[in-house]
């Protein structure tokens, strides 16, 4: 009994594992070893601080981040930058202040600007509104496994400008990726169920990272994919910036009830030993 009941949460721990991937929804989603992943993954500084930098340089042209605190580039765990450069980096900010009823530069009290493009949505929350994984049929062991993947989404887009698919039309509004499902997909890339022939579809965002598209100060070469992978970190800080402190609370508390589990059980024992123990012969 017991036996069977294992093979079989063998298998499907395999299956979800292994298949969470592929089942990516219709979006095509890479799989990468970030640094926090895992019961005790960490924010790595200096990617963040890397992400930082290619939001500010590249990102923040059309996209908000109005949720996060610019105070918060100081916070431990996070890009943790020191004191003086928190404010260096909020002064390049400009913010409306009702009391002066004028634009003032931003302070670390503010928060980062909001959209400043109309149709561009607000990162701040971006990674923990998407997922790239999805576990088979909602067992919801691949995310225990791999994360929702929101990370590896972000990722995924940054890397998933490909030519369009040869069953697309020439004037097909916007540009082919292969991560992205929300956006537009021509009929002739469906076969006669309706379902979709190729991955992603079209989106309105023109591809944002090339590769050089920033220079990392701490001499870390910037790829396409080092850069996506940096942006993506430092969005899934923003998105959770106590991962950390959540991952650490959940840990002790595994832990204290193990200890509190084995106490139990010892002193059920002891309590009712006269009892059970007693022959009746
Ligand atoms: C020129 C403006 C522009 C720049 C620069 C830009 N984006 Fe976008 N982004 C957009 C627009 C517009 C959309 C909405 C696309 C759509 O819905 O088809 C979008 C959508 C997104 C989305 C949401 C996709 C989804 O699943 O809905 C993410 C994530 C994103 N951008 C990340 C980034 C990152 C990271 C950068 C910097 C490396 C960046 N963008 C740079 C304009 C921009």
């Amino acid at each position: 009994m017991f036996k069977t009941t294992g093979i079989a949460a063998l298998v499907a721990l395999s299956l979800s594992t292994g298949g969470a991937l592929a089942a990516g929804g219709e979006g095509h989603i890479e799989d990468v070893a970030f640094s926090f992943e895992g019961p005790f993954g960490k924010f790595d500084q200096n990617q963040l601080q890397r992400g930082l930098k290619v939001y500010t340089q590249v990102c923040a042209a059309c996209h908000g981040l109005q949720y996060v605190p610019l105070r918060t580039l100081g916070d431990e765990g996070g890009p943790q930058l020191p004191q003086d450069q928190v404010f260096a980096y909020s002064e390049q900010f400009e913010v409306f202040d009702p009391e002066l009823d004028d634009f003032r530069p931003a302070t670390p009290t503010d928060h980062f600007p909001a959209v400043t493009s109309a149709s561009a949505p607000d990162l701040s929350l971006m990674a923990k509104k998407r997922a790239g994984f999805h576990g088979p049929y909602g067992t919801g062991l691949s995310q225990l496994f791999n994360g929702m993947g929101g990370a590896e989404y972000i990722y995924s887009l940054m890397v998933g400008y490909h030519e369009a698919p040869e069953c697309a039309p020439e004037d097909f509004t916007g540009t082919y990726n292969a991560a992205f499902t929300a956006g537009g997909y021509p009929d002739e890339c469906k076969d006669e169920d309706g379902h979709h022939t190729v991955p992603g579809s079209w989106i309105a965002m023109g591809q944002p990272l090339w590769g050089d598209d920033v220079e990392y100060d701490d001499g870390t070469v910037a790829t396409l994919e080092q850069q996506a992978e940096d942006v993506a970190a430092f969005l899934m800080w923003t998105a959770e910036p106590k991962m950390m402190a959540r991952k650490h609370a959940g840990l002790t508390g595994v832990i204290f009830l193990t200890i509190l589990s084995v106490l139990l059980y010892l002193t059920n024992k002891r309590i009712w030993a006269p009892i059970k123990g007693k022959k009746t012969s």
